[in-house]
C-alpha cells in the first residue's frame, strides 16, 4: 500500500511520525512533531538500519513489507539503544526471527539489559565492514553522541550516512522526507533546540566524531530524526561544528524569572542598554513561561547571555535554578554573561546565580541587585549593564 521512499536506488526510508506526543522524552515539548527514521538497504542482503518507536510499530512494519514484500531481513543495524529508535527491535525479532543484530560490545550488553536477547548477534568495531553484495556497509564508533554504545553506518557504493540522531531535530515529516523536496526552514532551529536539549552536553564527542567523518564523500544525511539531508549536508555538518565548539552569533539571550514584576522591569532595563549599545538580536525570555528547552536553544546560538531572579525562600526563583542547572549539565562555553536581582530584605538570587558563569570561566560584565521596587539609580544601573554587555559582544 505505501508507496515506498527511495533515498537511492537501493536504499528505502521506512521512518514513521509522531505528533501525538506533545513531550518528547516526556520533557521536550514538539510543537512540529517529531519522526523516527529508519531505512532499509536492499542487495543480495537487507540491512534494516535501526528501528522506530514500538507504538509505531504496525505501521513501520507495513512500510518496510512494502519495500521487501515477503522477503526477509537479513541484518538489523543498531546504531543507538535509546527506546524511540531501539524500541521495535523485540518485535523485528519476532518477525524475522533469523535477523542477525548488528552492533558493538556496548550495544549488545544493553540488548541484553533492555531485551534479554543474546543470540544472532554480529559485532562490528571501528572501521568494520559488513558485505551485502554489491553494497558494504562501513561502521564507525562515535561513543557519547549521545550515548556509549553509539555508531554510524556508511554505505559506501551510494556515499550515505546513517548518523543516528546526529544532524537530526524536531519536526515530522509533512509528506517529504528528502531535503530538496520540502521547505526545510522550520527544521533549522528545531536542530538547533534538539542539539541543545539532548546531545549539547556531549560537544567534545560530536567534534571527534566529525573529524572522524571528514574524510568520506557524503551524498546524503540520513539521521534518525528529521529530514533527509541532501543539497543542505554541508549546511547541517557546518551547524554541528559550531554547535560543538559553543560557537555563537552576536546576539543576547535575557531570561529571567519574576513573581511581581519588579524582576522583570530589570530584565527590560538590561535590554534597553544592550540594544541602545547597538545590538539587534536580543531575546527576552520569562523562565516561568517558555520551556526552557527553546531559551537553551537560544544560549547556543547567542554569544550573551543575562540571567536574573528574584530571591525566594532565601534561594533562587526555582524556575531560574532549573534553567541554571540545565547550561551547568551543559557546561556552555565562552559566554559574555550579566545577571540581575530582586530582592526586598536580603538578596541571595546574584550569589547563586554569579558562581556558575565563573564556574564555566564566562566573561563576566557585571550584576544589578535592587531592593523593593524598581529606583531610578538601579534602573540607570540595568541600562548601563547593557551597554557595556553591548560593548563586549560587538567586538
Ligand atoms: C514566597 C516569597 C518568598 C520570598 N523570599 C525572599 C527572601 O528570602 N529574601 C528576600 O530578600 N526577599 C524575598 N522575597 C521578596 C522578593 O524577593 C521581592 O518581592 C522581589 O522584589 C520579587 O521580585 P519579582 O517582582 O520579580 O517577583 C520573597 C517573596 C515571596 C513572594
Ligand atoms: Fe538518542
Ligand atoms: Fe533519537
Amino acid at each position: 500500500m505505501y508507496n515506498p521512499v527511495k533515498i537511492t536506488e537501493s536504499i528505502y526510508y521506512v521512518g514513521v511520525n509522531e505528533r501525538r506526543k506533545t513531550l518528547f522524552e516526556n520533557q521536550l515539548p514538539l510543537p512540529y512533531g517529531v519522526s523516527y527514521n529508519s531505512y532499509l538497504v536492499t542487495d543480495e542482503k537487507v540491512a534494516l538500519i535501526d528501528t522506530v518507536d514500538v507504538c509505531y510499530f504496525d505501521v513501520f512494519l507495513k512500510k518496510i513489507e512494502s519495500v521487501l514484500g515477503n522477503r526477509p531481513i537479513d541484518y538489523l543495524v543498531i546504531n543507538h539503544m535509546e527506546p524511540d529508535h531501539s524500541g521495535s527491535i523485540r518485535l523485528i525479532k519476532e518477525k524475522y526471527p533469523d535477523v542477525q543484530i548488528v552492533g558493538n560490545a556496548k550495544t549488545f550488553e544493553m540488548i541484553k539489559g533492555y531485551f534479554g536477547i543474546t543470540n544472532n548477534l554480529y559485532e562490528v568495531n571501528d572501521g568494520a565492514i559488513l558485505n551485502l553484495g554489491q553494497t558494504a556497509l562501513e561502521f564507525y564508533m562515535t561513543p557519547m553522541v549521545h550515548w556509549p554504545e553509539t555508531m554510524m553506518t556508511y554505505a559506501k557504493a551510494d556515499k550515505i550516512l546513517f548518523s543516528g540522531d546526529a544532524f537530526g531535530c524536531f519536526g515530522a515529516l509533512d509528506g517529504g522526507v528528502i531535503d530538496n523536496t520540502i521547505n526545510t526552514e522550520k527544521y533549522w532551529a528545531e536542530m538547533r533546540r534538539y542539539y541543545a536539549s539532548i546531545i549539547g552536553k556531549y560537544g567534545v564527542p560530536v567534534h571527534k566524531a566529525l573529524e572522524k567523518l571528514k574524510p568520506l564523500e557524503i551524498a546524503a544525511i540520513c539521521s534518525t530524526h528529521g529530514p533527509v539531508w541532501k543539497e543542505n549536508k554541508e549546511k547541517t555538518i557546518d551547524t554541528y561544528n559550531k554547535l560543538s565548539q559553543y560557537e555563537a552569533s552576536a546576539g543576547v539571550v535575557v531570561a529571567y524569572g519574576s513573581m511581581y514584576g519588579n524582576t522583570e522591569q530589570m530584565a527590560e532595563a538590561v535590554a534597553e542598554g544592550i540594544v541602545a549599545g547597538g545590538v539587534k538580536d536580543v531575546v527576552l525570555y520569562d523562565v516561568s513561561k517558555t520551556d526552557a528547552s527553546f531559551i537553551l536553544s537560544d544560549i547556543f546560538k547567542y554569544s550573551g547571555l543575562v540571567i536574573g531572579s528574584p530571591t525566594y525562600m532565601n534561594d533562587l526563583l526555582p524556575a531560574v535554578e532549573a534553567l541554571l542547572r540545565k547550561i551547568e549539565t551543559r557546561a556552555i562555553k565562552n559566554r559574555i554573561f550579566a545577571s540581575f536581582g530582586s530582592c526586598t530584605w536580603a538578596g541571595v538570587a546574584l550569589k547563586r546565580i554569579n558562581p556558575v558563569a565563573e564556574n564555566l570561566k564566562w566573561d563576566i560584565v557585571g550584576s544589578v541587585e535592587e531592593k523593593q521596587g524598581l529606583k531610578p539609580e538601579k534602573y540607570n544601573d540595568c541600562v548601563s549593564l547593557g551597554l557595556k554587555m553591548a560593548e563586549k559582544i560587538k567586538k
